[in-house]
């Protein structure tokens, strides 16, 4: 593969390269890193952006005024974007019952505040995307939590912020991001398909969509290429974290293809041929076990992994037998409406050929050849053919 550019729009968040590795049961392995470090050699690595909680970049008590504008500098030196901000409403204890929903209520106006203070900068360093990851928005006990309260409430705090945002003539539109659990026992708009439904209710959804995380669907069990798949259909994909998953665990954000690596093919697939048309964010964390030359290794590692799969992926797309293999399954023909133009049911119920006439035995024998077709993708992946 080549190596990255920005053209290819590949963004880091500043707590993955920037996890000094503490976990629940030790200490930190690594020492803290610069963020203006950390722009140069993402820069250098040919990431195009880098992306940030308000309290990575300036935590409580910061000179905010001196640490931006060394950021700014760093931004202007090598020409790396802000294309996604987002906000930390999970760290400090006043959070620990969640933040747009925790049931104390000036928690809640506290966390509205502290994310309109961030949109603000947000606006101002051009980021297009403001995320939203609730991590602490969720429970333990049932009978703690009135779910449909949370939810009018979690409701009222994006409408609200949605609303500022439109009022100010932000060009930023929101993307929440769904994860079933941890560090809550249970988290609310667990999955894509959760996230899709609470969009609908909103007055201003228009300007809301979804950030999926491979990991977090893969936690719970689900297809993460279907789940972004759907929100593409729903034209709510706004942006993406990339990572990797291996099974329902912990949320372990390995680097990208380190998981599931057939299903980062048919990510990097659909990606690159479903009209997505946002950044290739990676969500990840280097592994503790590594040194501070581990973790820009494994920065590069997620981009020429994602430029590997595209490489392959369209070595598949211009295999004359994976066209071949699509034909006999039929992938194609899914595009065709049931119906004919024109057609209504009464019609239908008239056509012989849908009921007295068809013989669904002899349909039943149809043989779609999905095996096939994916040893084909299997062979590509590995670089076979
Ligand atoms: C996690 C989440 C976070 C969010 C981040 C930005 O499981 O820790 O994925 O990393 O993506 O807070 O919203
Ligand atoms: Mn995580
Ligand atoms: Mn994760
Ligand atoms: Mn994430």
């Amino acid at each position: 593969a080549t190596a990255p550019t920005p053209d290819d729009r590949f963004s880091f968040g500043l707590w993955t390269v920037g996890w000094p590795a503490r976990d629940p049961f030790g200490e930190a392995t690594r020492p803290p890193l610069d963020p203006v470090e950390a722009v140069h050699r993402l820069a250098d690595l040919g990431a195009y952006g880098i992306t940030f909680h308000d309290d990575d970049l300036l935590p409580p008590g910061i000179d905010r005024a001196a640490v931006l504008a060394r950021f700014r500098a760093a931004l202007d030196a090598t020409g790396l974007v802000v294309p996604m901000m987002t906000t930390n409403l999970f760290t400090h204890p006043v959070f620990k019952d969640g933040a747009f929903t925790s049931n104390d209520r000036g928690v809640r106006r506290y966390a509205i505040r502290k994310t309109v203070r961030n949109l603000d900068l947000a606006a101002e360093l051009g980021a297009s995307t403001y995320v939203f990851w609730g991590g602490r928005e969720g429970a333990e006990v049932d009978s703690g939590k009135d779910i449909a309260a949370a939810l009018d409430r979690y409701r009222e705090a994006i409408d609200t912020l949605a609303a500022y945002v439109k009022e100010q003539g932000y060009r930023i539109r929101f993307a929440l991001e769904p994860k079933p659990n941890e560090p809550r026992g249970d988290i609310l708009l667990p999955t894509v398909g959760h996230a899709l439904a609470f969009i609908a209710t909103l007055e201003h959804g228009d300007i809301v969509g979804v950030n999926p995380e491979v990991g977090h669907e893969q936690m719970a069990g689900l297809n993460y290429t279907a789940g972004i798949a759907q929100a593409l259909w729903a034209g709510k994909l706004f942006h993406v974290d990339l990572n990797g998953q291996r099974g329902i665990k912990y949320d372990q954000d390995l680097v990208f293809g380190h998981g599931d690596l057939l299903s980062a093919f048919a990510t990097v697939d659909l990606l690159e041929n479903g009209g997505y048309d946002g950044p290739r964010h990676f969500d990840y964390k280097p592994l503790r076990t590594e040194d501070i030359d581990g973790v820009w290794a494994s920065a590069a590692a997620n981009m020429r992994t994602y430029l590997l799969l595209k490489e392959r992926v369209a070595a598949f797309r211009a295999d004359p037998e994976v066209a071949e293999a699509m034909a006999v399954a039929g992938v194609g023909e899914l595009a065709r409406p049931t119906l004919g133009p024109g057609e209504t049911l009464a019609d239908l119920l008239a056509d012989r050929s849908t009921f007295e006439d068809y013989d669904p035995d002899e349909a039943g024998e149809r043989g779609y050849g999905y095996v096939r077709l994916n040893q084909l993708a299997v062979e590509h992946l590995m670089g076979a053919r």
